[in-house]
């Protein structure tokens, strides 16, 4: 089993690119099949999220190319949209993204029936919502046994949905679905994300009528049909706010590039609370630490708040400095399993109902670890490199869904850390960095 081994303590500098953003890519592939002309899309991340959800639409009749490690070239011409369409296999079932596949089938076919979504263990994750706007739209769905969803419809038609609960996913989903139906459909309450704008203007690229992307009302004006286009996916906030926290927890100096500052807004101004310079390029950040880092108070919240994404990151940091620091969660109710791993490196943080209670130490310890899940995971390779010692970190398949070359770009910033499979290499590793 692949594990990440880590010799901590090295201050990361340098410059390293930012991928595509992962979730934003998941709900554009899916949105790509809803025409049965060519689509091309760049700075697709190559992380194993994004290339199982290729799968899956290969899996349907879909032509999927790579035309180089970023660009996938993606032809929906040969999907059968009959009742024999069904989304299942061993990988769909894993990420959560594959329900974009319900709206994005539903919408060109009337018809979908894709496997229940697994992803990330961070809470209950319900898509009662997702099924509740499609059925606004005239469909019937259907949970049925085995774990899969059937939604199907004679004609969507347009109607008026308000999301009881901001929800990313279910916003990304009724606006693919909504966008092939019959006249005008109004989301209130929408999720504002990045992503979200990123889908709607791949998807008025195709010929969609979308209007108000980023705000919480997205009027969509059905359309009766898409054509191809070639769109270029903005780059990762999460991954870019991961390499922001690495570098104030390694008192070091990176580049960031290829970002959009303005989605790390939440970021960047907890990181300056806490001492770190966060200097703002066109599309770079540079971020610094030395000395020592002060505590604060962040809660997660739907975007332009703070992204729950970076939760455990940002909890990763705040337990190396000074004082007493509160981090709320408010988005997922099981997002604070790193807490334990943390917590054998020599954290102190306790955890009571949604929020964590931090109390700053001077350094971790390296110590045997399990990713629990992808950013919490990566949660813990910070915590590794600014740890003293070795770590080990199991299970860091959790971690290869959205982080692309995470190894390697990490190893450019001067910070040891290398994949091992055998408990014999690991060994090695330790005598070789002393
Ligand atoms: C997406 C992101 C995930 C991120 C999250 C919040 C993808 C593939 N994943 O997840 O990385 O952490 O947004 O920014 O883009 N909810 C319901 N019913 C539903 C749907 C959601 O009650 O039908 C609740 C959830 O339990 C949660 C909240 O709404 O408490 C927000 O979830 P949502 O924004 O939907 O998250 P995801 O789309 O799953």
């Amino acid at each position: 089993m692949e594990r990440y081994a880590i010799k901590g303590g090295k201050v990361l500098e340098g410059e390293i690119t930012i991928a595509g953003a992962k979730n934003a890519a998941l709900g554009i592939l899916a949105a790509a099949v809803m025409t049965d002309e060519e689509c091309i899309i760049e700075n697709v991340p190559y992380v194993s999220d994004t290339r199982t959800l290729l799968k899956a639409i290969e899996g349907i009749g879909a032509k999927v190319k790579y035309l180089d490690r970023h660009t996938v070239s993606i032809c929906g011409k040969g999907i059968r949209g009959d009742r024999s369409l069904s989304v299942d296999d061993e990988y769909i079932r894993k990420i959560r993204a594959s329900y974009y596949l319900i709206g994005a089938l539903l919408g060109k076919y009337s018809y979908a029936n894709v496997a229940l979504p697994g992803g990330c263990d961070i809470g209950a994750r319900p898509i009662d919502l997702h099924t509740k706007g499609f059925e606004k739209l005239g469909a019937k769905v259907d949970t049925v046994h085995g774990g899969k969803v059937v939604a199907e419809a004679d004609q969507l038609v347009g109607a008026h949905i308000y999301l009881d609960t901001v929800s990313v996913g279910a916003t990304i989903n009724i606006m693919l679905a909504a966008t092939l139906a019959e006249g005008k459909t109004t989301i209130e309450n929408a999720a504002k994300e990045p992503h979200i704008v990123d889908v709607a203007n791949f998807l008025n690229t195709m010929g969609a009528n979308i209007k108000g992307a980023g705000t919480d009302v997205i009027r969509v004006r059905g359309v009766t049909k898409l054509h191809g286009a070639e769109y270029s996916i903005i780059p990762d906030q999460i991954e870019a706010g991961t390499f922001m926290a690495m570098a104030v927890a390694t008192r070091g100096n990176i580049l960031i590039q290829n970002v959009i500052p303005k989605h790390l807004e939440a970021i960047s101004s907890k990181l300056i609370e806490m001492g770190a310079t966060v200097i703002e390029y066109d599309d770079s950040v540079r971020v610094m630490a030395d000395g020592k880092l002060k505590s604060t108070q962040i809660k997660t919240l739907p975007y332009p708040g703070f992204p729950t994404d970076m939760q455990a990151h940002m909890a990763t940091v705040l337990a190396l400095a000074e004082g007493t620091s509160i981090v709320t969660e408010s988005i997922f109710e099981n997002r604070f399993r790193y807490v334990q791993e943390l917590v054998r490196m020599g954290a102190k943080i306790r955890v009571e109902g949604n929020v964590a209670i931090i109390n700053g130490v001077q350094k971790f310890l390296g110590a045997n670890l399990t990713a629990p899940d992808l950013r919490a995971g990566a949660a813990l390779v910070i915590a590794a490199l600014a740890a003293e010692g070795v770590s080990v970190i199991e299970d860091i398949e959790y971690i290869k869904r959205g982080y692309e070359d995470f190894d390697e770009k990490i190893r450019s910033l001067g910070g040891n850390m290398e994949i091992l499979d055998t408990d014999k290499d690991i060994q090695k590793f330790k005598l070789r960095v002393g």
